[in-house]
């Protein structure tokens, strides 16, 4: 295929004429689809159903009867299927509840109320920054910017952050406190951290003493087409010197079900138990029952493992086609480029500079809804208005097939545009 961007003025005009044609042929077929976030399909979820069967046994292996109080951390049974998954030893995890972000959002609140290992609580500072490696995921940006943090966007390369970036901020600026980081198959972009990647966030020297790394394992098990290895953070800091720099978080959102999920907070031995300290003041502990309930469900770390290939099963096909499409469509064509991602959620694509926004309102008008262009990007301002996040899990290959044929006409024609533009 020969370049869009090499084409003359009346080529483009004529193919321009073309995809005019097509974009207005999809518009007649009124369809309503939602690719905005990233959810189970029904059919994904119904995998998971034998977790919704009626309990019998209410108790642990030591006794304990899960429907009444007690238990700040967790029930063992639980930890050691997250100990084992992750390779984390059970002492340094806490169960939470249906959500790691409610983990994360606490763990920035407490840094900001009481601080941590007796340093300025981060309320009490004049100005806090966070990295934020971009694109990335949106909540984490809110999370930081709701706390009046200053955001500031950090490259992402093939194996994580940029660190040459990362290492120059961070050894020059007291203010900056930490990283949001989503070490594997991230989202959007699905890249895995190469292990230099890991070991330089670990042994960075850092201006802030209090420098946190918010590793956010979201995806830490959910390969679609090969299950990478990436290196445990807690592992790398704690050789490097810097145990207590990492939080380390995970749920069974999309393993189980979202929203009724269990999550872990996980760190150093000191950061347990000054979280513990606290936590002790705001909750009695996470919901047993469900713990348990998942604990008979997948039985141990390889009861879940073996759960994930399932899931792996119902994402291939969707994976496969929109990347088979893309490539069908729009490979050579200049107009866009993307990651082939090895598992996670999605797909991150590149449209020209200047597109994105446009290929969204063309895909909403013509009845599917994407994420927002600019969604991926602190403050939703992407700079070059060109990232977009497809998200394949939730519609049915059929659906999704509809979409990504109408994506990919949304993308010629606004690249077109463009380039008339100029
Ligand atoms: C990177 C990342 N972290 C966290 C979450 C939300 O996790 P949870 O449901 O455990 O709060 C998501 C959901 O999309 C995510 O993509």
């Amino acid at each position: 295929m020969v370049e869009f961007t090499e084409k003359s003025k009346q080529e483009l005009e004529a193919l321009k004429e073309e995809v005019d044609k097509e974009y207005q042929a999809w518009k007649d077929k009124n369809l309503s689809l939602d690719m905005s976030r990233g959810k189970p399909a029904p059919a994904q979820l119904d995998k998971t159903n034998g977790l919704l069967k009626e309990m019998t046994d209410y108790h642990t292996e030591a006794g304990l009867d899960v429907r009444n109080y007690g238990v700040l951390d967790g029930i063992p049974e639980m930890k050691k299927i997250f100990s084992d998954l992750l390779d984390i030893p059970a002492q340094n995890i806490i169960v939470g509840g249906n959500s790691s972000l409610n983990l994360m959002f606490d763990a920035m609140m407490r840094l900001f109320v009481f601080g941590t290992m007796g340093e300025t609580p981060w309320g009490r500072l004049d100005k806090v920054k966070f990295l934020c490696p971009s694109p990335g995921y949106d909540r984490h940006f809110m999370v930081t910017q709701k706390l009046g943090v200053e955001l500031i966007s950090v490259d992402m390369t093939s194996e994580g952050p940029d660190m040459d970036q990362v290492e120059k901020l961070v050894a020059e600026d007291d203010a900056i406190k930490g990283i949001w980081c989503v070490p594997k198959y991230s989202n959007p972009q699905g890249i895995c951290y190469s292990d230099e990647t890991v070991d330089r966030l670990a042994s960075m020297k850092t201006a802030a003493k209090d420098f946190k790394i918010f590793w956010d394992n979201a995806y830490g098990v959910h390969w679609v087409f090969e299950d990478v290895k990436v290196k445990n953070i807690l592992d790398a800091c704690k050789e490097a010197g810097n145990p207590e720099r990492p939080y380390y978080f995970f749920s069974t959102s999309k393993i189980s079900f979202p929203g009724a999920g269990v999550s872990i907070i996980a760190a150093s031995d000191k950061n347990i138990a000054e979280i513990k300290n606290i936590m002790t003041a705001q909750t009695i502990g996470a919901d047993k029952i469900n713990q348990l309930r998942h604990v008979q469900f997948f039985k141990d770390a390889q009861g879940l493992r073996d759960h994930m290939k399932v899931m792996a099963e119902c994402l291939k096909p969707k994976f496969e086609t929109v990347l088979n499409t893309l490539e069908k469509e729009l490979k050579g064509s200049g107009l866009i480029s993307w990651e082939n991602p090895k598992g996670g959620y999605f797909i991150s694509v590149d449209v020209l500079p200047g597109c994105a926004k446009e290929v969204v309102r063309l895909a909403k008008e013509a009845g599917v809804v994407l994420t927002g262009a600019g969604a991926t990007y602190p403050y939703k301002k992407d700079p070059k208005d060109s990232n977009l996040r497809i998200a394949p899990t939730y519609p049915t290959v059929e659906e999704l097939q509809q979409a990504i044929d109408l994506f990919c006409v949304c993308v010629k024609k606004a690249g077109i545009e463009k380039l008339l533009e100029a």
